[in-house]
C-alpha cells in the first residue's frame, strides 16, 4: 500500500512515497533556507508563497521516483497540526485536491506525532514491540521541545513542554546573536565541535540549579530563555565577539541546552516506568544531543531510538508512514482543519501494537 505523504508546515516543502508504513520509496525534499537566512527566521508569508511555488514539483518528482505517475497512490496525506497556517493550508489545500482527483481518502497528520514516527522508519519491528513500550519521546525541534509518553494502546499524554523557546529556536536565536547565520543548529554544532564545554558556565533552566527551588510541576517542563539571556550579557561583557571566541561559546551553549534535555528526559523516563527513549526532531540531529542521549541509555539500561538524521529535520516519508496507520485501522486522521497549535492530547495512536479501533457510538477516533 503506497501512500503520498505531504509536509509543509514550516520551510520545507516535501513530498514522499511511503509502502506499508515503513518502506520509502521516495522522499524529496525543497528547503527555503536561503530564502529566510536573511531575516534570521522563517517568515510565515514568505514560506506560504514558497510553498505553492514548489509543491507541484516536488509532488511530481515523489511521485515519479516512487513508482506512483501511472498508478496512483492509494491515499493522500499531509500535515494539518501543529505549524504555521498560511503554509499548512498550501499543502493540505493541494493534498487534497490530489486525493479528490485520484478518487482516494485524504488523511489529516499530526507534525509532532510524525517526528516521533519517522525514528521507526528504519525500524518498524520495535515501533510493533510490546516491549518497546511505554515509549518516552523528546520531541525536540525548532517549533517544539516536549516529552511525550506512550502507551502499548495508543493513549500518548505530553508530560513536559517548553514554557518559552523551543531548543531549536534557542539554537536559531543565539545564533543570530552570534553572527552564525540560519538555521544556527547546524552550524553551532559544528562550531562546538572545536571549542571547550567547561569555558563558560551558563543556566541550566528549571532543573533546580542556581539557588532556585524547582516547582513539582515543571519537573518535566523545559526554558531556555534564561539560557539566551545570559548568552546575551555574556556577549555584551566582551564587547565584540572574535572569531576565536566562537567555538567555546558554541560549545558551552550546546552543552547547556544538551544537559537539561539529557536530564529532564531521564527524570520522566524514571517517573513513568519508561521502556524506550526516542530522540526526535531537527535538533534530534546534534551530534553532541545524540551521544550524550545514548551515553546515558546504557548507563541506565535504557534503549534510546534516534531517529536517522535525513528523518530528525522536516520531511514527508515520516507522515506517508505514519497514515499508512490510521488507514489499516480505518480510523480518521489526526486532524482535519489546520491549526497552529499543538493539542494537548494527540492520542489514541493507530501503531502502538494494542491500539484498537474506539467501537462505541459517537467514538471518532484520535
Ligand atoms: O524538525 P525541524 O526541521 O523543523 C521544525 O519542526 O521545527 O527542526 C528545525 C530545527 C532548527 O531550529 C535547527 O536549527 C535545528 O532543528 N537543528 C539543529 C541541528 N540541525 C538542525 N539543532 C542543533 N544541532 C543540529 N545539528
Ligand atoms: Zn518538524
Amino acid at each position: 500500500m503506497k501512500i503520498l505523504g505531504l509536509e509543509t508546515s514550516c520551510d520545507e516543502t516535501a513530498a514522499a512515497i511511503v509502502e506499508d508504513g515503513h518502506a520509502v520509496r521516495s522522499s524529496v525534499i525543497a528547503s527555503q533556507i536561503e530564502q529566510h537566512a536573511g531575516y534570521g527566521g522563517v517568515i510565515p508569508e514568505l514560506a506560504a508563497r514558497e510553498h505553492l511555488k514548489a509543491v507541484d514539483p516536488v509532488v511530481s518528482a515523489a511521485l515519479a521516483e516512487g513508482g506512483c505517475a501511472s498508478t496512483p497512490p492509494v491515499a493522500v496525506a499531509a500535515t494539518t497540526v501543529p505549524g504555521l497556517v498560511p503554509s499548512l493550508l498550501v499543502g493540505v489545500s493541494y493534498a487534497r485536491g490530489l486525493a479528490a482527483a485520484y478518487g482516494v481518502p485524504f488523511l489529516g497528520m499530526n507534525h509532532f506525532v510524525a517526528h516521533v514516527y519517522g525514528a521507526f522508519l528504519s525500524a518498524p519491528a520495535r515501533l510493533a514491540a510490546p516491549a518497546t513500550y511505554p515509549l518516552l519521546a523528546l520531541v525536540v525541534s525548532g517549533g517544539h521541545t516536549a516529552l511525550v509518553l506512550i502507551q502499548r494502546d495508543g493513549t500518548a499524554e505530553i508530560v513536559g513542554r517548553t514554557l518559552d523557546d523551543a531548543a531549536g529556536e534557542a539554537f536559531d536565536k543565539v545564533a543570530k546573536v552570534l553572527g552564525l547565520g540560519y538555521p544556527g543548529g547546524p552550524v553551532i554544532d559544528r562550531l562546538a565541535a572545536r571549542g571547550n564545554p567547561k569555558s563558560i558556565r551558563f543556566p541550566r533552566g528549571l532543573t533546580g540549579g542556581g539557588g532556585r527551588r524547582l516547582r513539582e510541576a515543571d519537573r518535566f517542563n523545559f526554558s531556555f530563555s534564561g539560557l539566551k539571556t545570559a548568552l546575551l550579557y555574556h556577549v555584551r561583557d566582551l564587547g565584540a565577539i572574535r572569531e576565536a571566541d566562537l567555538p567555546d561559546l558554541a560549545a558551552a551553549f550546546q552543552r547547556a541546552v544538551v544537559d537539561v534535555l539529557v536530564l529532564k528526559t531521564f527524570w520522566a523516563a524514571e517517573n513513568f516506568h519508561a521502556a524506550t527513549i526516542v530522540l526526535c526532531g531537527g535538533v534530534a540531529c546534534n551530534r553532541e544531543l545524540r551521544r550524550s542521549m545514548t551515553q546515558a541509555g546504557n548507563a541506565a539500561g535504557l534503549p534510546v531510538v534516534a531517529a536517522e538524521p535525513c528523518y530528525c529535520t522536516d520531511n514527508a516519508a515520516m507522515v506517508a508512514g505514519l497514515a499508512y496507520h490510521y488507514l489499516r485501522h480505518g480510523v480518521p486522521g489526526a486532524a482535519e482543519a489546520v491549526s497552529a497549535r499543538l493539542p494537548s492530547v494527540v492520542g489514541p495512536l493507530p501503531f502502538a501494537p494494542e491500539f484498537r479501533r474506539p467501537t462505541s457510538e459517537g467514538a471518532s477516533g484520535p
